[in-house]
């Protein structure tokens, strides 16, 4: 049976409303001993120690991520950003850092409690100026035309529609805005069975698409001087099962024409 939109959304927010729910709960991290989700990387192995350094283990424990789209998004004060599936809002509030207090951070997420465990973490940090909006990233909850840079981690492969994630970011993006991406991407397809599995998908797995057709995705939304480069083997961060295309973390970037 194929799955719908529908039934991979469900499956990505009980897979992550899960997670949230168990660092809520336990107040433990995912990098601690508690670990025992497959899709959890540790924001230590992600980000530079100096960034992480003003932020608290509740922010830096729900990582989980494939990579540092805030280093490369190269952020400059005042600026406008979305985070796209901003989880517990670690790269939001390393962005909050940057754009300081002329700027302004949006994070969307689909999944109550992981807005929950973010509102709760802004509230600790202070951080006025992070917004937390309920919502899919296939159809954001943003004004057209309002953002300078377009972030998200490890999230678009969790999609069902890229198509819309690619179209609704250029929608949103100012001309001349930019997008800086940490993405799970393969090397060849997943068969029709594999993708059936929606425990891997949520796990950031069998969602995720060839490179070659992830970029021609962004182009088709308008996207110019798409990159997808330093692609770091994914094993330490997916389970490698037999039969399956290889797979990636990558650094991708874009420009809206201006
Ligand atoms: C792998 S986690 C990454 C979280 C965060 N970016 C980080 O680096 O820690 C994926 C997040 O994206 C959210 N998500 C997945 N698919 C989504 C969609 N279609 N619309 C909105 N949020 C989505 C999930 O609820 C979850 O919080």
């Amino acid at each position: 049976m194929e799955h719908t939109n529908n039934t991979i959304h469900e499956a990505v927010r009980e897979h992550y409303g899960a997670i949230a729910q168990k660092a809520g709960a336990s107040q433990s991290t995912c990098c601690g001993p508690a670990q025992d989700t497959a899709s959890c990387s540790c924001s230590q192995e992600l980000y530079d120690a100096q960034l992480l350094e003003n932020l608290p283990t509740d922010v830096t424990g729900l990582s989980l991520g494939c990579g540092d789209p805030v280093t490369i998004a190269n952020l400059q004060p005042g600026e406008t950003v979305l985070d796209l599936g901003s989880g517990g809002g670690i790269d939001c509030f390393l962005a909050w850092h940057q754009v300081g207090s002329d700027g302004y951070v949006i994070g969307i997420d689909m999944t109550p409690d992981m807005l929950a465990e973010a509102n709760a973490n802004k509230e600790k940090l202070g951080a006025e100026n992070v917004e937390f909006r309920r919502g899919q990233i296939e159809e954001m909850p943003v004004e057209s035309n309002s953002i300078d840079i377009v972030m998200s981690n490890c999230v678009i492969n969790l999609s069902p529609d890229k198509a819309a994630v690619f179209r609704e970011a250029f929608r949103v993006l100012k001309p001349g805005g930019r997008v800086s991406i940490s993405d799970i991407v393969t090397e060849g397809d997943f068969s029709p069975e594999m993708r059936e599995q929606l425990d891997q998908w949520a796990e950031c797995v069998t969602g995720a698409i060839a490179a070659d057709q992830y970029a021609a995705l962004m182009r088709k939304a308008g996207f110019v001087d798409i990159q997808i480069v330093d692609k770091v083997d994914a094993e330490g961060i997916v389970e490698r099962q037999k039969g399956m295309p290889r797979v990636f973390s990558a650094r991708i970037t874009a420009g809206k024409p201006g």
